[in-house]
């Protein structure tokens, strides 16, 4: 059992209102305690105005969403980070946020110190092989016009995994980095990796960098009842798959259901 050091101030590890006031500074931000989903909140206030960067964060979800329609992510009390960030990229670039989302914590972990780090496709963020963080991009519409993107991420910072359906597909950081994480950093590390990569939207240079970190290439994968082996990714995020008969199939959105550990909780 790895060891975490226990004589952390409580306050520095929690998250508040008052705490994340004073790390994000200027960067416009909800927080709260309890919610259903950061999701829907962040899409309200996009609709409402927010500007670009701005944050929503809880503390606990009650019906976390999941990127597969149905399934919920988990995201008790004290453990884990919730977060929905408000973009507004453009249009062409809208393929490349869900690759940004993966692609800041990837760097976030290997910041920490982590080594074995990488994205599962589309955009399952692996530590050791195993799923630490899901992200969910949600982009709203008027019409035909983009009003901008909703970029969820959910990190299991501490979330105890021992006895759950997901036990050995889960992961969290602490455990497996064995060091204390306080929320609040990890928050404020996070979003500076996100405006970096905010500003490489639609670029050659942050599909690249997605691409490297995928873990799928070359291994046989079963998406969406198709059975293949994973060839490459196109520059739209989707994932070209040769079925055993030699067809290739080019596959927008899935779950990878088989060979490769580490999915949805
Ligand atoms: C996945 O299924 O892998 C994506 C999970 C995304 C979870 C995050 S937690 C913050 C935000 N609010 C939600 O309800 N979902 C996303």
């Amino acid at each position: 059992m790895p060891i975490i050091r226990k004589n952390h101030n409580r306050y520095s590890m929690s998250l508040s209102q008052d705490r994340l006031s004073k790390q994000l500074g200027v960067r416009p931000f909800q927080y709260f305690d309890q919610v259903d989903s950061t999701q829907g909140l962040a899409i309200n206030w996009l609709l409402n105005g927010a500007q670009p960067s701005s944050v929503v964060i809880a503390d606990e979800q009650l019906k976390g969403r999941g990127r597969v329609a149905g399934r919920t992510w988990y995201t008790p009390p004290g453990v884990a980070l919730a977060l929905s960030v408000i973009l507004k990229p453009r249009e062409d670039a809208l393929p490349q946020v869900m690759m940004l989302g993966a692609l800041a914590i990837a760097e976030l972990l290997e910041f920490l110190g982590a080594e074995d780090v990488s994205i599962k496709w589309p955009n399952d963020v692996l530590l050791n092989g195993k799923k630490v963080s899901g992200v969910l991009p949600e982009a709203e519409w008027q019409g035909n016009q983009l009003i901008g993107v909703v970029l969820g991420m959910g990190l299991n910072v501490r979330v105890d995994f021992a006895g759950t359906d997901v036990e050995h597909k889960a992961i969290s950081i602490e455990p497996a980095l064995n060091k204390a994480v306080d929320r609040a950093e990890l928050l404020t590390q996070l979003l500076d990796r996100i405006d970096y990569w905010s500003t490489y939207l639609g670029s050659d240079t942050l599909f690249k960098a997605w691409k490297s970190r995928l873990v799928t290439m070359g291994q046989e994968v079963t998406i969406n009842g198709i059975t293949g082996i994973a060839e490459s990714v196109q520059e739209d995020g989707s994932l070209i798959l040769r079925d055993d008969a030699g067809v290739e199939h080019r596959i927008i959105a899935g779950e990878i259901q088989s060979t490769i550990e580490g999915l949805d909780h």
